[in-house]
């Protein structure tokens, strides 16, 4: 059982839980995640690690409540106990070769985003990130995405905040003036990370992305967290999750990720006689 020594709401449906996990945060990187169980019932949950502290021993999870799994996870306080949190896994994101490098994130992909530019902060690198949201409601993680890149950019669909437009608008316009830039690193909704790739590779740029298939036992031998990148099979919670965005068949991913959309809406929608009664 792990203790959460914070939490905070960071728009009406994204959650950022701090947890005591001092042996996760030894060894947590960028890029890598945890499968967190809210109670003995609850569902196993991939979420990737959105900060860690190695002093004082805390990790921190920043997600959205949209499924039932996470809506139970997010109405768990400060003081509660998460029954299991295992990590961390998946293969680090390999940072250290990039010098500049151009960070985007979408919607809640900017808390895995976020760690990624401040690895390569810490390195001295060159860090332009791009964060985009539907609207100025759902903004997260400025204040700590400012301190940690040379040059932030948000993006709003509707114009509510920073520039209009999706961040494949911001991306082309810097890639246009600049040729300079080693690496561009995506996470967030599938669809943009394919339309990211799809425009990096018009212009020779190496592009990674964090893929978010449905993930089960995290360790490989489930087969749930299945994608095809070059022409061949991986599983994102042991080969990944970052793979090359030219090689990644996104509409296979997005095909795979709403295999369970009817029993998601039967879930959220149950409500439990046995718990009336009591
Ligand atoms: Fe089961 Fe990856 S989650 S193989």
């Amino acid at each position: 059982m792990n203790l959460i020594s914070n939490k905070e709401k960071l728009n009406d449906t994204t959650v950022m839980l701090e947890i005591i996990a001092p042996e996760i945060a030894q060894k947590a990187l960028p890029g890598q995640f945890l499968i967190v169980r809210s109670n003995r019932e609850g569902e196993r949950i991939p979420l990737t690690i959105a900060d860690y502290d190695r002093e004082t021993g805390k990790v921190k999870i920043i997600f959205q409540m949209i499924g039932q799994g996470t809506k139970i996870l997010g109405e768990l306080n400060k003081g509660d106990y998460i029954q299991d949190v295992a990590g961390p896994l998946g293969v680090a994101t390999h940072l250290s070769e990039y010098k500049n490098a151009i960070i985007i994130g979408g919607g809640v992909g900017c808390a895995i985003a976020y760690p990624q530019a401040k690895f390569l902060h810490s390195q001295k690198s060159t860090v332009t990130i791009i964060a985009g949201f539907k609207n100025k409601n759902q903004v997260i993680l400025e204040n700590e995405m400012e301190l940690k890149s040379d040059k932030l950019i948000i993006t709003t669909d509707d114009g509510s905040y920073g520039e209009g437009g999706f961040v494949t608008t911001s991306l082309k316009q810097l890639l246009d003036k600049d040729n300079s830039f080693d690496v561009v690193i995506a996470i967030g909704p599938v669809m943009m990370m394919k339309a990211v790739s799809d425009l990096t590779k018009e212009y020779g740029v190496k592009t990674v992305v964090s893929l978010n298939p449905i993930m089960i036992d995290g360790t490989g031998m489930c087969g749930g967290c299945r994608v095809t990148v070059g022409g061949n099979v991986k599983f994102a919670c042991v080969d990944g999750p970052d793979f090359d965005g030219h090689e990644v068949d996104f509409v296979e991913l997005a095909k795979r990720n709403t295999a369970f959309s009817e029993q998601e809406v039967v879930a959220r929608n149950h409500s439990c006689n046995l718990l009336k009664g009591s």
